[in-house]
């Protein structure tokens, strides 16, 4: 497996410019199962997570061009099943489902696993389709949906879901009737996605809000869309830059959905000044302690935790973060407690960071996506080398990590076949 070396204590200086949206990516290639015809999509970021979902389309049988930042999906003769094996992949895959039984009546797709940060399941994409009039049935590991015609209807989430609220919308897309969606999650990724259905003749209004309401149609058509950049991409920059110091522009950030992360970033006493779509990040001395306890949007967002953890390691003080969304999202604590981080957690989701004035290098292990970012912002931190282990992770989720920290001045190499 392929490792990062990181050599620490250089500022950084210069431009860097955000990719496009995996997380509107993912959601936005699986609604093109909703129409014929050839889709285009743009400023789509180059991930292992954006081939996935393309391998998922082919194989269930649509023509895919994945060719970033464009992708191309054309027609082809639709087979509605979503195998175990692509499917172990990622997650997201579970976004087929709504699509499928939409479209085609019936969908088998294989039910995502849990993963490192969490148990993860999926209960509440289920009954939002059979409250639309799907029939499912869960069985060796498989969903198996059944419907005619989905009817429209009132859903009511027990806790706001993303992925769930993004595969209920697209499934109302092409019901017959009206659906009304309540205790929505609002992250801009839904708003994204409301705009591409509304593209494709659908008429969603509500969304960014807890209650949306969605007309379906009879057909819909395909589309040609440009991504909006990736708010986590971005925030993850601000924060790499403000625990190297130096100063740096990070181009295309949509300051607007990143306002929880610029407010804490500010109060720990980061220079944030933004000019256009770009923001102008500086720190001077150190920075001060802060607290985060994360929530869905438009709260502090769950993949910004590593992140400010790790910023926090070496700020003034005692940061108090809490973790609201995923039931296991500390697996960096240790790693970068081996860094000599001073790091205390108490349960499995409050942790109480003191502040301390040196951290050096070491080898240390990615856990998930998020987490493997922090560990290479902790490297940047830190004295000497830092090898960060199993960087699969990041590459599901950064576009050309490397190429963009050395750009503004860091000392990054990937090193492959490191084992395990
Ligand atoms: C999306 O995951 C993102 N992934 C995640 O980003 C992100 O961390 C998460 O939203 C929260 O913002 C994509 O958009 C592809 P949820 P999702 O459903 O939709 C519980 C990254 O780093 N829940 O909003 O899977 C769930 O257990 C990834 O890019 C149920 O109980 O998250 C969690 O506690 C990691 N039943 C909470 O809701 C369900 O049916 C929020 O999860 C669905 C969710």
């Amino acid at each position: 497996m392929d490792g990062i070396r990181v050599i620490g204590g250089k500022p950084l200086n210069g431009r860097v410019k955000v990719s496009g949206a995996k997380n509107a990516a993912l959601p936005i290639m699986c609604a093109t199962l909703l129409s014929d015809g050839e889709s285009h999509l743009r400023n789509v970021p180059a991930l292992r997570d954006i081939d996935t979902a393309a391998e998922l389309l082919g194989v269930i049988g649509r023509e895919v061009e994945p060719s970033p930042p464009r992708v191309r999906v054309g027609t082809g003769d639709v087979i509605p099943e979503a195998p175990y094996d692509v499917v172990k992949k990622m997650r997201a895959s579970i976004m087929v489902l709504g699509p499928l039984v939409a479209r085609y009546g019936r969908a088998k797709v294989s039910l995502p696993g849990g993963c490192q940060i969490g148990a993860r399941p999926v209960d509440q994409h289920l009954r939002g389709l059979e409250a639309l009039g799907a029939k499912i049935k869960l069985e060796h590991g498989y969903i198996y949906a059944e419907a005619g015609r989905l009817q429209g209807a009132e859903v009511v989430f027990d806790m706001p879901t993303v992925t769930g609220t993004e595969n209920i919308m697209m499934a109302a897309a092409l019901a017959k009737g009206r659906t009304t969606l309540v205790n929505c999650a609002r992250e801009p990724e839904i708003v994204e996605m409301a705009r591409v259905l509304n593209k494709m003749g659908a008429k969603v209004s509500g969304a960014g809000t807890a209650v949306m309401h969605i007309e379906g149609q009879d057909e819909l058509h395909p589309f040609d869309h440009a991504i909006m950049p990736d708010r986590i991409e971005a925030g993850t920059y601000l924060v790499a830059a403000a625990a190297a110091g130096g100063e740096v522009t990070v181009e295309n950030v949509p300051v607007e959905s990143l306002e929880a992360v610029i407010v804490k970033l500010r109060a720990a006493g980061v220079i944030l000044e933004p000019s256009g779509n770009d923001v102008v990040v500086a720190r001077e001395g150190r920075l001060r302690s802060v607290d985060i306890t994360t929530s869905p949007h438009p709260g502090f967002p769950t993949d910004m935790q590593a992140q400010l953890m790790t910023l926090m390691c070496m700020a003034e003080g005692t940061s108090t973060i809490k973790e609201t969304v995923f039931e296991n999202r500390f697996m960096h604590v240790p790693e970068l407690v081996r860094m000599g981080a001073d790091i205390e957690t108490q349960g499995h989701n409050t942790a109480f960071v003191r502040g301390v004035e040196r951290m050096t290098g070491a080898s240390v292990m990615a856990t998930d996506l998020r987490a493997s970012a922090s560990l290479v912002i902790a490297g940047l931190m830190a004295e000497g080398e830092t090898i960060v282990r199993r960087v699969y992770h990041l590459d599901r989720g950064y576009e050309h990590i490397e190429e963009k920290l050395n750009g503004i001045g860091a000392d990054v190499v990937r090193i492959h076949s490191l084992g395990p």
